[in-house]
């Protein structure tokens, strides 16, 4: 296979003079000889490995595995740390800084002697943040995702992130002890690894393999699975090729992969964050796609996969029942098959022969877990412009709900009064939250699945409406509308909400609305004053100035499209 093109290294180390000098002489102080810089494809290793990151806390052996297959295939590594995002550690919110990693790996691929880049991505924000810089560059780019932990055991059954939200309302309503609590907590996490369920993560690392960024299997390998590492060799040595092939992001990331990847979402009933990382994705590369379109292209797929939270096994059952192979292949008579992958093949020859091992855990698209998948965008005065609800996650007897609002102005408002003995609410209510979005919190959390009032779960009741401009983790479910748009601190109608205001939640019409005039609506809009904080230096002041908002992908406005490789100005 021969290379066509120049290589974009070339620039730096086939110069003469001192320049070329400089260049190569500083990285030969790395024990490099000469030759490995001459004529050879130079591939960026792009390493969120941190110890604060845990779910990519095992990425330095994943690198040591891709090297082997980039020096193979005759290329020369070279790894590189960008800022990393541990989801559960880091404050106020990873979302806030996602677009602050994507302008680290955007400026990292650009400045740099890089003819193709491997992004190494795991927990939740790190793959959207890397896939977003790499388009922001658009040279040639692979992923590989660090693959799920192996399934937590607690008292003989098996449990992941989503019994979290369970353990923790039972402690709530008094059914679970501290101790008990302590003891699941020891078997949760076993292994290496992001989430074990369809959370964030892997809605991620199948969001990735569906769009056709990374080899087939690479969405549910299981992190300490050997495979794991032979995958991650093979994708060294495949980006060596698409270097030499010229197969760059833009050549994958066509409208119809976006639309492939919508429908894949739906049938394996990936996490709601997918509507927002995929908008801001889009934005980078440049391909139209808006909110709707997660709802068109996801409304006649069933859920065919069965994994929490919508279903009820783990990311490790997915991967020993097929994988996203199976899913893709029950699929393809609904997907664009001609859509060509990182590896030169298009997904219709990459999926052609994958089939299901076992039918509880991937079913076929005429026998599905649920009729009901995807994401549906909801309209309404409360949210002009989009707001969404996963509906595989949710409860069928609240599709169709009205009820009167109670109202929290913030989340510390929310913790403050949930569990009053006092406060008037009921199953019938419906819980508003407001500034949880990009400008309010700032960084749009995951607060959205609110947990119910202590009162209520002793009654034993599991669900409730809610609303707000957060978002939800992956693992999270419920009845929870996200994402109103536009949210309260930009002055959205969800800002003048008041309790007893009387709400309609409609799923089947795509309808959230208030029982209230227009004229009413206005009145209230005069009198508002906006309650969040304007941070007053530094990054988060640049994110509350630029953020747009969740129906576009909460990308800094300044960030969307693409500023491409070239290095405009040459100093040495
Ligand atoms: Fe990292 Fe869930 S905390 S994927």
């Amino acid at each position: 296979m021969q290379q066509e093109h120049s290589l974009r290294s070339s620039h730096w180390f086939a110069r003469g003079g001192k320049d070329g000098f400089i260049y190569r002489a500083w990285l030969k102080k790395q024990g490099i000889p000469a030759y490995e810089l001459e004529g050879k494809p130079i591939i960026g290793i792009c390493n969120t490995w941190s110890e604060l990151t845990p779910c990519n806390s095992h990425f330095r052996e994943l690198a040591e595995a891709v090297k082997r297959g980039i020096l193979e295939a005759g290329g020369y590594p070279l790894e590189f740390p960008v800022m990393s995002l541990g989801e559960t550690l880091i404050k106020p919110t990873a979302m806030l800084y996602r677009n602050l990693v994507s302008m680290d790996v955007e400026e990292s691929i650009r400045a740099n002697p890089l003819d193709g880049v491997v992004l190494l991505c795991g927990c939740d924000k790190t793959t959207p943040a890397l896939v977003m810089g790499a388009c922001s560059v658009n040279i040639p780019t692979i992923v590989v995702s660090g693959g799920a932990m192996l399934t937590g055991r607690h008292k003989g059954r098996a449990i992941g992130t989503s019994d979290i939200w369970r353990f923790s309302e039972e402690v709530r309503a008094g059914r679970m002890t501290q101790e008990e609590l302590a003891l699941a907590e020891a078997g949760m996490c076993r292994s290496d690894g992001h989430c074990a369920v369809m959370g964030t993560a892997s809605t991620m690392a199948c969001m990735v393999e569906s769009l056709g960024l990374s080899l087939p299997q690479n969405a549910a390998i299981p992190a300490p699975d050997a495979a794991r590492k032979v995958l991650a060799q093979l994708s060294g040595t495949e980006i060596v090729k698409m270097v030499k092939e010229n197969r760059r992001l833009s050549d994958i990331l066509t409208r119809e992969a976006f639309e492939n990847a919508i429908r894949v979402n739906a049938a394996i009933g990936g996490s709601t964050n997918f509507v927002i990382h995929l908008l801001a994705i889009a934005g980078r590369i440049g391909v139209p796609l808006n909110l709707e379109d997660m709802d068109t292209f996801s409304a006649n797929i069933p859920l065919i996969a069965n994994l929490q939270p919508s279903g009820s096994h783990f990311m490790e059952d997915l991967y020993y029942a097929g994988g996203l192979p199976a899913v893709i292949n029950a699929l393809l008579g609904h997907l664009h098959k001609d859509c060509i992958t990182a590896n030169g093949k298009s997904i219709g020859a990459n999926y052609a022969h994958a089939v299901s091992y076992n039918p509880d855990v991937i079913t076929g698209m005429d026998t599905p877990f649920n009729p009901v998948s995807g994401i549906v965008v909801l309209k309404g005065n409360i949210c002009e412009n989009g707001a969404v609800i996963k509906p595989s996650a949710a409860s069928p007897h609240l599709m169709q709900h009205t009820g009167k609002a109670v109202v929290f102005e913030d989340i510390d408002d929310y913790k403050k009064r949930i569990d009053d003995p006092a406060l008037e609410v009921d199953e019938n209510s419906i819980l508003v939250l407001k500034n949880a979005g990009p400008i309010g919190y700032p960084g749009m959390p995951e607060v959205g699945n609110l947990g119910l009032p202590a009162k209520l779960l002793a009654k034993g009741i599991t669900d409730m409406v809610r609303i707000s401009d957060g978002r939800m983790s992956g693992t999270g479910f419920g009845t929870v509308v996200l994402h109103v748009s536009p949210e309260a601190a930009a002055g959205g109608t969800l800002a003048i909400l008041r309790d007893g205001d009387i709400i309609t939640l409609d799923v089947h019409e795509r309808r959230l609305h208030a029982a209230l005039s227009d004229a009413e609506i206005a009145k209230r809009k005069a009198a508002w004053q906006p309650v969040y904080t304007q941070s007053t230096r530094g990054y988060v002041q640049l994110y509350q100035q630029h953020v747009e908002q969740a129906h576009l992908g909460a990308d800094l406005d300044f960030l969307k499209g693409s500023s491409g490789s070239e290095v405009t100005r040459d100093s040495h």
